[in-house]
């Protein structure tokens, strides 16, 4: 697989050191990342909206911020995560009334646009909507907390979306979200996975460059 991306969860890291937690992991060979915005209200947790996104654009971080919306609806964050410097917004699309519209929205603010798929959540929303996706996002956990279990299914549900994506001759990246760690990275790529999300598995270690070289020779077997 070409430009595999590892895209560290900052839901996992020391939210009272942010900043130099987001350098560390760049520092450390991470390619983008992963901005984790939950509602209370589509996912039964809180965490971090636009302005913590404008603060680390304040803070020097240039590598590209990959929001993920949990929220519920979604329209209204858009503009102000394009407005805090995300590069890319992904929502799911059973959360907004008007799937297509909301991905307009995101595209119409500069950024690129993906929908996410929990896991017992069919692909069929993608059929009329190719065009307007840049991103596909497995969940491979139920959202709403970092530190669960890899649900196999996923596996299954990536060999699909893959072909969905090779069909269409688009540019769409595929990146799978939740329990991804160094040792089932192998099979996520292998299923066809380009972009990889992974919170407790770098945070959770002292050494952020030493998963990350982990997980990016286990991509490249
Ligand atoms: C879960 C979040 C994930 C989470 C992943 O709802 O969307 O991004 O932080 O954390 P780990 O890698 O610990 O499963
Ligand atoms: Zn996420």
């Amino acid at each position: 697989m070409q430009d595999d991306r590892i895209a560290p969860s900052i839901l996992a890291a020391d939210f009272a050191r942010l900043g130099e937690e987001v350098d560390a992991v760049l520092a450390a060979g991470a390619d983008m990342v992963h901005f984790d915005v939950m509602d209370n209200h589509y996912v039964p947790n809180l965490t971090i909206g636009p302005m913590i996104c404008q603060a680390l654009r304040n803070h020097g971080v240039t590598a590209e911020i990959d929001v993920h919306l949990m929220v519920k609806p979604v329209d209204r964050l858009i503009p102000d995560f394009a407005a805090a410097g995300a590069d890319w917004i992904t929502f799911h699309p059973e959360a907004t009334e008007h799937v297509d519209r909301s991905l307009q929205l995101v595209r119409d603010q500069g950024c690129r646009a993906g929908l996410v798929f929990n896991p017992a959540t069919p692909l069929d929303y993608l059929k009329y909507v190719m065009d307007k996706v840049d991103m596909i996002l497995l969940m491979s956990v139920n959202p709403g907390f970092g530190g669960q279990s890899f649900i196999p299914a996923t596996l299954d549900k990536l060999r699909e979306a893959r072909a969905l994506i090779d069909a269409s001759g688009r540019d769409i990246r595929l990146e799978v979200d939740g329990g991804v760690k160094t040792e089932n990275i192998r099979a996520v790529a292998e299923a066809g996975a380009d972009t990889f999300v992974a919170g407790s598995a770098i945070f959770g270690q002292s050494d952020y460059r030493a998963v990350v070289d982990a997980m990016r020779q286990e991509i490249a077997q």
